[in-house]
Formats: C-alpha cells, structure tokens, sequence
C-alpha cells in the first residue's frame, strides 16, 4: 500500500538491523521558519492593536489591599488599567476554567478576586497604544497588600503530604503492591537505598507566551495564541467568557517550543481577551522571560527508592516512593514511580506517590513528565545495585529484563528494548569498559562511562481529518493540530503523500486552527499516532473513493478488480505492479465531471484491543562524562541512543527529537534549576542567565539510533512515537557516568560543580 515509504525509511546498516541516519526529508516549515515567514503568537499586528502588560504579584499569599494607579494612568497612550476590580463579566462556575488537560481541583482564575496565591500571579494589565507605554506604566503600578504566611519549600513540607487525586487524563495513580516488598528486601543479600532529589525546572521555550486577540467589527474574536492545542484554547476562552464557539476563532500555525508549558491555555490568553472585551478593539498580550517564570513548572520532587537482589543479580525487592509539589487549588499529577513496577522483571514492588500543596502556581508537563524524574532514580538506583553486586550494568538490566509488565499482567504491543542494548552497547563501543571507578584519566579529567533505560508511553487519542483532492492533483488535509516543532507538518505530508501515492510536494497539511476538524493538544508525544493515522484513514477513504470512480470509467481496467488489488503511484490508480494499467487521478476526476472529490475521517482508538497489551517506547541510553575533579565540571563528550519507538516515519525529524531530547537530558543533569527563596516564596534566577540551560558548548557528540519496531496495537500506521522517550534516562546515564569516572554518587539534579565536588 505504502509504496513511498519506501524512499523515507531508514537505511539498514549492516549487522544492527534498521537505523535512521539521516533522511534527505527536511522539514517543510523550515525555509518559513528561518526566513521569518512562519508568524507566531505575537507577531500579528493589526492597525487598532493596543498592548497589555502583565502587573505581577510580589508577594506569595495574602490579599492585595490598594492598587495606586494614578501615576500608571497618567503615562500618555494608557487606554486602561485592568485589575478584579474592573474586569468584564465572567461566568463564575469552576466547571467554566476547566482547560481539556486541566487536572482535578479547581483551576486559577486571574482577577477574580483580591487574594494572592503566589508568587508572580497576575494582580493587573496595563493597556496603551503601545507597547513601551504599557510597559513603562506598568512599571509604575504600586500596589499594596495584606500579607499572609506562605509554605513554598517541597522538603519543609514533606510530612504535610496528601493522595492525589486521580482525575487527569492519562494519569495512572500507582499500581497495588505486588508481594512483600519490604520483607524481601530485608532478606535480600544485596541492596541499595537511596533518596533522590529534584528542584523546580522551567520550561522556557524560546518563543514566549504570548496572544494576540483580533477584534472584528461584528465582535469575532481570531486569537493568535501560543499554545500546544487551539480547540483547547477556544474552548476555555468560550466556557469562561461566555462566547459561542463561532465568535472564537484560535490559531496556532507556528509555535516556537512549549514542552508541556502549551498543554493548558495560559493566563495571557484570558486577559487578552478581558482587554478587547473591555476595549472593544484588537489586543495583544506577550509575557516578558521573566514572566515566563509565573506559570507551570516541572514539579520539585523527592523520590526513595531501595533494591535489592540475590547474589546472582536477580532482582528481589522494588519499593519505589515519590513526593511532589502541587498548588493549593489543583492536584497536578504525573507518573513518577509506575515505572519502576514495570521495567524490570520483578515479584515484589511497592510503589507510592503523594503530594504536597505549596502556595505555587500548579506545575505543568513539562517534557517526560514523571518519567524524568522517576526513571532517573530508578535507573540511578539500579547503576548502584550494580556496584553493589559487582556486576555489569547493562548486565544487570539483562538479566532482569521484563518480556511483559508483570505489575498489570500485561504483554507489550512491541519491545525492542533488548535490541537498542545491544545496539546501542555496540556503537558506544560498552564492552571495552573497565568496571572500576576511576580508572580512567586523561590530562585534569577523569572518564567515565555510564548507561541507563528509558522508557515512555505509547499513546493514541482520537482524531479526525479532511481531505481534499483536487483535479491537478493537490492533496490538503487538515486537522486542528499543532507543531510545537517537533514536525508534524512534514510528518503529515509523508504519511498523505505515502498513501496516495503522490510527490510531496503536491501535499499540504493544515493545522493550527480551532475551525480545522478536531484534533487533541500536542502531548504525550502522541501525535504522529494519533493525527497520523487520522489522516492515513482519510486517505485510505480518499483512495476508496478514486477506486470506485475509476470502476465507473468506460473501459475500466479496474472493473473487476477488488480494492486490494489495486495501488496507488505516481499520482496514478493501478492494478497492483502494473503500470500499464495507470490512470492518473486527474482522468479519474475528470470522467466524474469533479473538480475536486473530498472526504473526512474520524480515527477511534481501538481501545479494547489496546487495553490487553502494554503500550511504551523504549530506550538505552550510553553516555561518556569527563569530569574535572578540580573543579567539579562534567562535560558529556558521547551519547549512544538507541530508541525503539514503532515505525519512524520520518528519519530526519526523528532524530531531531531524540537529538533535542538528550540535549534537554544532559541540561537536566547538569544545568537546569529554578531557585525559590522560600522567605519571599518566589522563584528568583528567572531569567535566562540565571537559569542555566544547555548551549552549543556543553553539546558533543550525540549518535542516535532507532531500532524499528511495527506496532499495529498503537496505531494503524505501525507508529509509536519520538519526543519524551529522547530525554528519558539521559540525566541517569550521565549521573552514572559521572560515578564510574569519579567513584562520587550525586543524588539530585542538576549535578552542578559543588555535588560533583562534595556529594551529599
Ligand atoms: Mo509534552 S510535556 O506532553 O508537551
């Protein structure tokens, strides 16, 4: 059927089997991109703009007593000064704020009263006929409050826990406990324990949050929202206001990164809106980087693991716990310790999450999120049980390798974790390594290397698409998805254009518009699976159609063929390897007298076959740390990854993601921390020199490799998918890596010079 595929797979390299090095694909938003064609959020001016400017919070908890606008409104070019005591009319319900990825409690309504939750919270917009005159008033905004006591510290907090709530999509709270784990461990011959620490990390894509809210003359509203689901931004802005959906119209055609900071609708989209409400005319709200601090983060976690094994290696006791921060009006959730029950083959495994409520905005996704964390310390754990027994680690991953997930008694879609082991040991050249710590040094440095296994769900959602073909051949689908970067307008087209049997470039993909058919938010690294085989259901619809149109034709070759005998090239129907057979889709359409024919798909997951099989995409992650004892800097000079994640579609922008992902993993171990000063209960490094993140010099070498798997339980198109499952056990390989250079165990991210001197 997929003829094309053909020209886009993988090239097989000799003895490893099928692996992605390089695809002459490259993305086709790319030119758009560079040359500044491609607009995004805030890039969309209109003659009658006015500009907001986001007032926040300084204090952490409290009421704010006194806003003192005088000064602000005499700033020429202020229009207004938006606060909760002049907003427009809101329906007042929670049911109204709930988001589609919203978690369970009740979600922060901005300017709906005068009480402080945190620190940074939005208290006041400042409107002006432009933007430096909004932003100098604001400037100039007092405000004075009533304070009251705040808890922001996670490890203050840690006895003041609670149960999550279980009411968020794709959330799983942690399976029962399978045996006695605690009495086995403390039979266990070999075993570790070990408590892990996380801070707070921030996203920071480098676009920044921003809309742009265009007011028609008959009111609609067209929004231009930086944000990882349109609909989803529509919906909220609908239900809170009070709008029906044909005056809202949101559009994302570009997004410059979110990672999970898009998932929810963020505060700038509702008091951008609140401004042309109030206003009457187009307006445009874009948050600073600093602002970009007083939103969701990835939450502070403390985790305890302990394992134990018999002497051989074989694994006897899993206890896997975890505590995180959440608000105080939601229970954000995440999955940190499921992963440990199901990695590796084991009969006793207690596993526990819980949550702690800080006077924080709620956290938010934030790339891999629980896996980042909680894969970290199980796969740190498990590099130190390995020591313990004085085995190999990757050896000691083997041996304990789980053929099915033996927690929920389930068989995998597919696994090829034992080939990216073996893969990915072979490229990094694993088997030369010396099993003792410190054993290797060059100049200042000594060498290390360290591995660890990644793994993430393999998700599908529902979705639809549209297509159209027209008489010269033109292809357009459409769905109301979004590219946060990742590729899905090139990955789109391949599948369409593999389908129909048509060059690429006579495809287009339409995505990022709330009017498009219905498409999920861009999460969970879900959208290949999910929009993906949308859009190859509404081809295989298209091709159906073509085929009984060509049935019709007079002299017909195809009149007594079935459907599975005929293919679809070169822009042409043909009985399957017959090219003399060929007729092209304009001929087809021509005898129907259409100019264009056009179909429309909705794609179901086929939930009760899934549900029988556990569903993840894997990986071994290899890397080399040099570590300069003098001055306790790590540099990460080689990483093997080695992903089994489905079918890859498209090579190229694979690899971009599992590249970006190990960058983000090396940032994760090594950079990437919020500070709070828990006497102001404010994040304070909030701006990008301050809040250290990979840049080109702390990269080296990254080789990737994708270990092909067909996965029909995941999606029709045999696709998993490639975005979390790139950073999932880097931050472990590097922390292992930093042991068996130095013989010193960091137990918290990021692993900055002063651990890696003086490890806790
Ligand atoms: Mo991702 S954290 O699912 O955008």
């Amino acid at each position: 059927m997929n003829a094309a595929y053909r020209d886009i797979q993988p090239v097989a390299e000799p003895g490893t089997g099928l692996v992605a090095r390089g695809d002459p694909v490259s993305r086709i938003d790319g030119v758009a991109k560079v040359t500044g064609q491609a607009r995004y959020a805030a890039e969309h001016l209109t003659a009658d703009m006015a500009h907001g400017v986001v007032v926040n919070s300084s204090i952490a908890k409290g009421r704010i007593a006194g806003l003192h606008l005088d000064e602000a409104r005499a700033v020429p070019g202020v229009l207004d000064i938006l606060s909760h005591l002049n907003r427009p009319a809101m329906r007042k319900l929670d049911l109204f704020y709930k988001d589609m990825t919203a978690p369970a409690g009740s979600s922060f309504k901005p300017f709906h009263g005068d009480s402080v939750f945190y620190s940074g919270q939005p208290v006041a917009l400042v409107l002006a006929e432009t933007f430096g005159a909004a932003r100098h008033a604001a400037s100039l905004v007092r405000i004075s409050y009533a304070e009251e006591p705040h808890q922001t510290s996670l490890l203050d907090n840690l006895f003041r826990t609670h149960k999550p709530s279980r009411l968020k999509a794709g959330f799983s709270p942690p399976p029962k406990p399978t045996g006695d784990a605690d009495a086995a461990f403390a039979a266990a011959p070999v075993k570790v324990q070990a408590d892990f620490y996380s801070g707070v990390e921030h996203h920071n894509p480098m676009e920044m949050h921003a809309s742009t809210v265009i007011r028609s003359a008959d009111g609609h509203l067209t929004i231009y929202d930086k944000t990882q689901g349109s609909q989803n931004s529509r919906w909220l802005v609908s239900q809170a206001f009070g709008l029906g959906r044909d005056k809202v119209t949101v559009k994302n055609p570009f997004v410059g990164g979110a990672f999970g900071s898009g998932l929810r609708p963020q505060y700038q989209l509702i008091l951008a809106v609140m401004g042309a409400l109030l206003l009457k005319r187009s307006v445009r709200v874009v948050l600073s980087r600093q602002q970009m601090f007083t939103f969701g983060h990835r939450p502070e976690t403390w985790q305890r693991i302990k394992l134990a094994a018999d002497s051989d290696g074989t694994l006897k006791a899993v206890v896997h716990e975890a505590i995180a921060e959440t608000s105080r009006n939601e229970d954000y959730v995440e999955v940190v310790v499921n992963w440990s029950g199901q990695l590796y083959r084991c009969n006793n495994v207690r596993l526990d999450y819980k949550l702690v409520a800080l006077d924080h905005y709620s956290p938010i996704d934030m790339r891999a999120p629980g896996a980042a964390h909680g894969v970290h310390a199980l796969e740190v754990a498990m590099d130190e049980l390995s020591y313990a027994l004085g085995m190999d680690p990757l050896a000691l991953r083997l041996k304990n390798y789980a053929e099915r997930d033996a927690v929920r008694n389930l068989h995998y879609s597919t696994k090829e974790l034992r080939a990216c082991y073996a893969q990915g040991a072979h490229r990094f050249g694993w088997a030369g390594r010396n099993p003792e710590p410190r054993a290797r040094r060059e100049g200042s440095e000594l060498i290390g290397w360290g591995m660890a296994t990644g793994v993430w769900d393999a998700l599908q959602m529902p979705a639809r698409a549209q297509a159209v073909l027209h008489a010269d051949g033109r292809l357009q689908i459409s769905s109301a998805a979004t590219d946060i970067g990742t590729g899905t307008y090139t990955v789109m087209s391949l599948i369409a254009a593999a389908a129909m049997g048509l060059p690429l470039e006579k495809v287009t993909f339409q995505l990022g518009d709330s009017t498009l058919p219905f498409a999920p938010v861009e999460g969970g690294s879900s959208h290949v699976a999910t929009v993906g085989s949308a859009v190859e259901g509404v081809c295989e619809k298209l091709q159906k159609r073509l085929w009984k149109l060509a049935r019709a034709m007079p002299d017909s070759p195809f009149q007594v063929s079935p459907f599975s005998e005929v293919e679809f090239v070169n822009g042409c129907l043909q009985l399957v390897k017959m090219p003399l057979s060929a007729v092209p889709f304009s001929a087809i359409l021509a005898a129907a007298r259409q100019t264009r024919i056009e179909e429309k798909f909705l794609m179901l997951p086929q939930v009760l076959e899934q549900k029988n099989y556990a569903r993840a995409t894997h990986s071994a992650v290899f890397c080399e740390a040099r570590v300069d004892e003098a001055f306790g800097t790590v540099r990460v000079t080689r990483v093997v990854s080695a992903v089994a994640a489905g079918r890859i579609i498209s090579a190229k922008t694979a690899r971009s993601q599992i590249v970006g992902g190990v960058v983000w993993g090396i940032s994760q171990a090594l950079h990437e921390e919020t500070h709070a000063d828990h006497a102001l209960g404010r994040f304070m490094n909030h701006n990008l020199a301050e809040y250290h993140v990979a840049v080109n010099a702390d990269i080296h070498d990254i080789d990737v490799i994708f270990v092909e798997e067909d996965d029909r339980i995941v999606s029709r198109l045999g696709a998993k998918g490639v975005g979390e499952i790139g950073m999932v056990g880097v931050a472990a390989a590097v922390c292992n890596a930093i042991y068996h250079a130095t013989g010193r165990r960091v137990r918290s991210t990021p692993m900055t010079p002063d651990k890696v001197m003086a490890p806790d």
